[in-house]
């Protein structure tokens, strides 16, 4: 057995992954937090995106990384606070560039939004409250093989959302993700890969969601149908968490 071990560790490193490289938030152009450069950067860099751990997945749904990345395993649990904000109006699209994903995959695209004290996001931690709207997801059509995932498989590797037009102006923290469904026939087994980023709203609305809000960890269990979910069946794919705010 103890050949086994380090070939599969093997395995696991040389299949890459990625994260949300670069973004377009209110037509302006962000560089998101490097996991292979920032951390050796002085002075640190200032970014609009919460620190990231690497390409690696996140694979237990009870860890606080579910939430906007981390390392628990290494000893790094969970993300922290980014020093700035993206200006964004409310209603218009964000563009996220992923590194280009791998063919193999396959699975949804999420994004969740959580309002942030009136003094900005960049001391705040939602910890385990239940903050998180849904705002965007697309998942799977039909029985096909058409995931949301394969938009990030070919250049350009880019997911879109859209701030909800009503939304109050103010501080807001978007959680993107996509999970990977190759293994998730069994937990632990889906990979999800979340990553946080930090944005000003402006606009006139009023709305703050306030019912049917999920945590981070706690909003997906081991069972859900879109956690444990046999990807090379032809079946429907239920997205995990709760149904997508509109306004
Ligand atoms: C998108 O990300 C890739 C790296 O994954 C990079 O090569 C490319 O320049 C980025 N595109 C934009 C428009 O930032």
């Amino acid at each position: 057995m103890k050949y086994i071990l380090p070939t599969l560790s093997l395995v696991a490193t040389a299949a890459a992954h990625g994260y949300v490289d670069t973004a377009t938030i209110g037509g302006k152009q962000y560089t998101f937090y490097q996991p292979y450069q920032d951390p050796y950067m002085n002075p640190k860099v200032q970014r609009v995106s919460r620190e990231i751990q690497g390409n690696g997945p996140v694979e237990d749904v009870t860890l606080a990384d579910v939430q906007c990345g981390g390392y628990t395993a290494g000893g790094v649990s969970g993300s922290k606070p980014a020093a700035l904000h993206a200006d964004a109006a409310a209603g218009s699209e964000v563009t996220l560039n992923w590194t280009l994903w791998p063919d193999s995959h396959v699975g949804p695209l999420i994004t969740y939004m959580a309002r942030c004290p009136d003094t900005g996001c960049n001391d705040y931690m939602p910890g385990t409250a239940a903050v998180w709207f849904k705002i965007h997801e697309e998942g799977r059509s039909g029985t096909s093989n058409n995931w949301a995932s394969n938009a990030i498989m070919k250049s350009p590797s880019v997911a879109k959302y859209t701030i909800p037009a009503c939304l109050k102006p103010g501080y807001y923290l978007v959680r993107h993700e996509t999970i990977a469904l190759h293994s998730a026939y069994s937990y632990p087994g889906a990979q999800f890969y979340p990553g946080c980023h930090q944005l000003k709203v402006s606009g006139s609305g009023s709305t703050t969601p306030s019912s049917g809000l999920v945590a981070f960890p706690g909003a997906y269990k081991a069972n859900d149908p879109g956690v444990t979910y046999d990807a090379y069946k032809a079946q429907t794919y239920t997205i995990p968490g709760p149904k997508v705010f509109t306004c």
